[in-house]
């Protein structure tokens, strides 16, 4: 098996930019479906990272809204001043820090107004705000004075050119800490428009947790997600949705790891820490860059909800990011960390009697979320890694044997690292092990036979992160070029055809903000106004809204299609639909053409339904010309005994077929 595996690795690549003249015959046995392919195929990969969350995803506008970074008063000015002081004329701004009274949401502003005039400070938002046109924005403020008296605050949206793009007050009153709501609706659109927060009547407003939403969010939820960005992802029908990351869960040190449990409950008292992005890459430093956790565990579960996708946290096992700090619990302080995971499953699935079922209930969702899969820690490796997965696996197959755990296999696709944590979770006999790979579109044309010869009977393979990267892994000037979303599609045929041992994949990292992006290739990118997915999103979503339910064997000379004259290829049978459906990448620099025998028989007289994607090497998608590479939309009659059809030039080619 590894013999073929090489030479049909090496005889792609040496026929990867020939034109091929020749019709390559297929065969699909519609008649014999094998192999069932999991609902939870193809899914989506979550990460806090490029203003994935805060700035992204989470619709907050307001940045530093509780003023809690490590300069409080970052991402805010003092319109008049032009800096932070008490007894100026006009007024000033102090922070107070109240860590013994409030730990969680330490600091507040108080704001002195010291004239009849009106006291103005502005927040500049996420790379300015996105507003647009005739959409309600809801403003909101905990508050109180110092003296009990009255006072106002009104908020102002203002374009980059000084505009007012709409205004609402509200009035303050009395000594208590108490929230205050008001609406405005917008007039005009403005991707960097800032908010002024002016407030009049002389004395001290104590404020915290200044907050504006759109009100049109999805699913109109208030303080909730970007619309247009759920729904990209809805779109996909993904799987699952494996959430909270990536190097996001391991954190710089254990201190700044994620811990679920702060996450939930009142988003108030969700506490603040700095992301791990932040001042990661001196290439791309994002000072500004914290977790405020307003998209925290019960919102992805929700998220993975509303689009019909199987929740997939990943939690940390006692291990910071062994590429930074590497530090690691002593295994008899383990137990925090592992409660934490038994906390979860029974807050996602618990009663709404238990205690953390309980919680869940009390936040909105008394039902189940029913979890099934749970990472045990993210990209971990090494001996400390498998002792620590040890000690997590036996507690919770105990306690919840319906459990899957999916575990690490480093941050490699091979090598030293990977065969040991691969060998280490086999004989652990480990449910799912998760793989990741950025290399080069090389390597993925390459590596689609990569799972002919895993094991059976092995752990099952959560292929977790992946993504072609055009240039070098973490080099800023990777992009998101038909190229690597080709060379995916064809590694893509790979994982589909070995759907008895690949029961998860997703791209990874899933969102990027044009302005204030860390890592480079992604799937989605946005700015504050518009997003789009690249060529590897449609890629994404072709493969996952064609999932089918078992796998059919597409055969050219006997063999699976898998580079062989540069042509890769998968197919699967939809039972519901009685449809087959075809996956096939032409890697060649010209057209191919192929004749494909549906043994079983297609419906003659039928149609058959075919995406095309086909772009320059190096076309991408962007903010101004979002779908140049897109899949394009065609119907085949289906006449004849074989169906023959002209791949174009580095193209990926999905066809539905009707079955007899
Ligand atoms: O996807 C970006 C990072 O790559 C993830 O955080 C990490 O798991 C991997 O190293």
């Amino acid at each position: 098996m590894i013999r073929k595996f090489i030479f049909l690795s090496l005889f792609s690549i040496c026929f990867l930019n020939e034109h091929s003249t020749a019709q390559i015959k297929l065969v699909a046995n519609a008649d014999r479906p094998t192999v069932q392919v999991q609902p939870t195929m193809w899914g989506i990969f979550f990460e806090d990272i490029n203003f994935g969350a805060d700035g992204g995803l989470y619709a907050e506008l307001i940045k530093n809204r509780s003023f809690e970074f490590s300069q409080p008063l970052m991402g805010w000015t003092l319109v008049d001043n032009n800096r932070f002081s008490l007894n100026k004329e006009s007024g000033g701004v102090l922070v107070i820090n109240r860590a013994t009274e409030n730990a969680s949401n330490s600091h507040f502003a108080r704001v002195t107004v010291n004239s009849e005039k009106e006291f103005v400070i502005s927040n500049e938002g996420f790379r300015g705000m996105g507003i647009q046109d005739s959409h309600t924005y809801v403003f909101s403020i905990m508050a109180r004075r110092d003296d009990g008296g009255p006072g106002t605050v009104r908020l102002e949206l203002v374009s980059k050119e000084g505009e007012v793009l709409g205004n609402c007050s509200i009035d303050i009153a009395g000594k208590e800490w108490k929230r205050y709501d008001a609406q405005l609706i917008a007039k005009g659109t403005e991707a960097r428009a800032s908010a002024n927060l002016a407030f009049k009547g002389q004395g001290v407003t104590d404020i915290d947790m200044v907050s504006l939403f759109p009100r049109e969010t999805w699913k109109q939820r208030p303080g909730g997600l970007r619309a247009d960005l759920v729904q990209l992802l809805a779109d996909m029908k993904p799987g699952f949705v494996r959430f909270p990351g990536g190097c996001i869960v391991e954190g710089f040190g254990l201190d700044t790891r994620y811990q679920w449990k702060k996450t939930i409950g009142d988003v108030n008292a969700r506490e603040l820490i700095k992301n791990r992005w932040n001042d990661e890459f001196k290439h791309r430093p994002a000072p500004d860059y914290y977790q405020t956790f307003g998209l925290g565990f019960y919102e992805y579960f929700q998220l993975a909800e509303d689009i019909g996708a199987s929740p997939l946290p990943i939690l940390n096992c006692g291990m910071a990011c062994q590429f930074n700090s590497a530090e690691v619990v002593p295994l008899n302080e383990l137990d925090p960390y592992l409660q934490d995971a038994l906390d979860l499953i029974e807050f996602a699935n618990g009663s709404a009697q238990s205690k953390w079922g309980k919680v869940r209930a009390e936040m909105g969702h008394p039902a189940s979320f029913n979890l099934r899969y749970l990472g045990v820690g993210n990209e971990q490796w090494g001996p400390q890694y498998i002792e620590r997965y040890k000690i997590f696996a036996e507690a919770i197959h105990a306690r919840y044997p319906d459990i899957k755990l999916v575990s690490s296999a480093g941050p490699a696709s091979d090598g030293e690292l990977f065969n040991y944590a691969s060998a280490e979770l086999k004989e652990l006999k480990a449910d799912v092990i998760d793989e990741h790979y950025y290399q080069k579109p090389e390597w993925f044309l390459s590596n689609a036979g990569r799972y002919d010869s895993y094991d059976r009977n092995g752990p099952k393979i959560f292929a977790g992160e992946y993504a072609a990267q055009s240039v070098a892994t973490v080099s800023p000037d990777n992009k998101n070029n038909w190229r690597c979303a080709m060379s995916e599609a064809a590694f893509m045929t790979g994982l589909e055809r070995n759907a008895d041992v690949v029961y998860m994949a997703s791209y990874a990292p899933l969102f990027a903000h044009a302005e204030g992006w860390q890592w480079t290739p992604d799937l989605i990118w946005f700015d504050n106004l518009r997003s789009y997915g690249t060529p590897n999103y449609y890629v994404q979503k072709l493969f996952s809204v064609n999932k089918g339910s078992r796998v059919v064997p597409l055969t050219a000379n006997s063999h699976p299609v898998e580079g062989a004259e540069g042509l890769f290829g998968s197919a699967v049978k939809d039972d519901q639909k009685n449809e087959l459906i075809l996956k096939l990448v032409n890697s060649n620099q010209g057209s191919t053409k192929v004749e494909i025998q549906v043994v079983g028989g297609f419906r003659r007289g039928g149609q058959a339904r075919q995406w095309k994607m086909t772009a320059r090497p190096e076309a991408v998608n962007g903010l101004d010309n979002p779908t140049d590479v897109a899949p394009k939309e065609s119907v085949i009659s289906l006449n004849g005994k074989v169906l023959s059809l002209e791949l174009d030039a580095e193209s990926l080619t999905v066809i539905r077929i009707p079955l007899k």
